[in-house]
């Protein structure tokens, strides 16, 4: 199918046969690893990190050196596009993004233009052309987005949030004004993924942090439609090769169906719903992904090894398509050793449902 050396993560999402588990870590490449420290240290800031091709590569890559892992995730952030609009991320030490210019009202909205992937994102293509090339095909890149959604409540709030206050009041009183700031962020996502595609990701997933804080009526409108949008206006094959996509919705297990109705490749999961249920409700519409709670991860190895093995037996012998993964990202005082006890048992304890 393609020329890599360990294509299992895209034989998963495409509900092929593999010879154990794929499995890989969401914010994988982090403040986790003392080498990343370094090398952030080195760029100077986040955003210098992710707008320097050599660096960002260097740190993508830099889990793959500690852990078996089966795919690289670029190494970019989701805001990207919102600082690409003029909205002017910057990071405050200990606190999280922010935006010098949030978005409050419909003059704003009609302001933003829809950034060149190659133009004002071109860093971000770079970075990508600079993993495929350092990756040499050992395993496949994933390329990634933020939801419409989860960039909006940024880019109004102005910064990460509990309440998300002015995004639900603008989508109470002038819901117009956010459906226009949502479907511009789509157009963009979608040139932004398929630029990223072009550029040599194997695999496109989207991040929906966010998603989980809203009704299931508004969830339909204000997040899924978009996502919804994106997925039928990807490339979805490259190159003659398919490019999976993968959707996860933070705390979005009970819409799981209305997700995988999209037409997206696989589902992510977080780790508030039982792979079991969640499989027996997809079938083999969507492979999986997920969904051990990164917490587990301060625990005993042992008991890291008797999770994995707890959700591999849940997930069972199929062939409708399981990447492993942590339910959202490891977090960033988490033993390195202990994501090796975690990535090993995978790949061992899986064996034997793929026989
Ligand atoms: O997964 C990977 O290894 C790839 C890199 C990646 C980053 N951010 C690097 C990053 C990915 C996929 C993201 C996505 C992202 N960014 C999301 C969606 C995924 C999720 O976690 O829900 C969100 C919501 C963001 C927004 C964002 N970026 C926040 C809230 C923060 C601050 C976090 C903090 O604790 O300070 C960032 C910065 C960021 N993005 C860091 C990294 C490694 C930390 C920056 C640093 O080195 O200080």
């Amino acid at each position: 199918m393609t020329t890599l050396k360990n294509d299992r993560y895209l034989r998963a999402l495409l509900k092929q046969p593999v010879d154990c588990t794929p499995v890989w870590m969401m914010r994988q490449a982090g403040r986790y690893l003392p080498e990343y420290r370094a090398t952030r240290a080195k760029a100077g800031d986040f955003m210098s990190l992710c707008k320097n091709a050599e660096l960002a590569s260097e740190v993508t890559l830099q889990p793959l050196k500690r852990f078996p892992l089966d795919a690289a995730i670029l190494f970019s952030d989701i805001l990207t596009i919102p600082d690409a609009m003029g909205l002017g991320l910057y990071f405050e030490a200990g606190e999280g993004p922010k935006f010098r210019s949030p978005i409050a009202r419909k003059a704003d909205v009609d302001k933003i233009g829809n950034p060149d992937p190659e133009g004002e994102l071109q860093y971000v293509m770079n970075a990508v052309r600079q993993i495929r090339k350092d990756l040499q095909g050992e395993v496949p890149l994933i390329g990634f987005s933020g939801s419409p959604w989860t960039l909006a409540t940024y880019m109004v709030e102005g910064g990460s949030s509990k309440a998300f206050t002015k995004i639900k009041k603008m989508m109470y009183a002038d819901p117009a004004t956010l459906h226009s700031l949502l479907d511009k962020l789509a157009d963009s996502v979608i040139d932004y993924l398929n630029a990223q595609i072009q550029a040599g990701a194997q695999s496109v997933m989207i991040f929906d942090t966010w998603g989980g804080v809203l009704t299931p009526r508004d969830y339909e409108q204000f997040s899924l439609q978009y996502m919804h949008k994106i997925v039928e206006g990807l490339n979805r094959v490259h190159e003659g090769v398919p490019v999976p996509v993968t959707l996860f919705t933070k705390n979005g297990g009970m819409w799981l169906e209305k997700i995988a109705a999209t037409g997206c490749d696989a589902v992510g999961l977080d780790w508030t719903i039982n792979i079991t249920d969640a499989k027996a409700r997809v079938g083999d519409k969507v492979a999986l992904q997920g969904n051990m709670d990164p917490s587990i991860l301060y625990a005993p190895q042992e008991r890291i090894r008797e999770e994995v093995a707890a959700i591999l037996d849940g997930f069972g012998h199929s062939n409708t398509g399981h990447v492993f993964n942590l339910g959202h990202g490891i977090h960033l005082d988490v033993p390195p050793e202990n994501a090796g006890v975690f990535v090993d048992s995978v790949h061992e304890l899986s064996r034997k449902y793929h026989k």
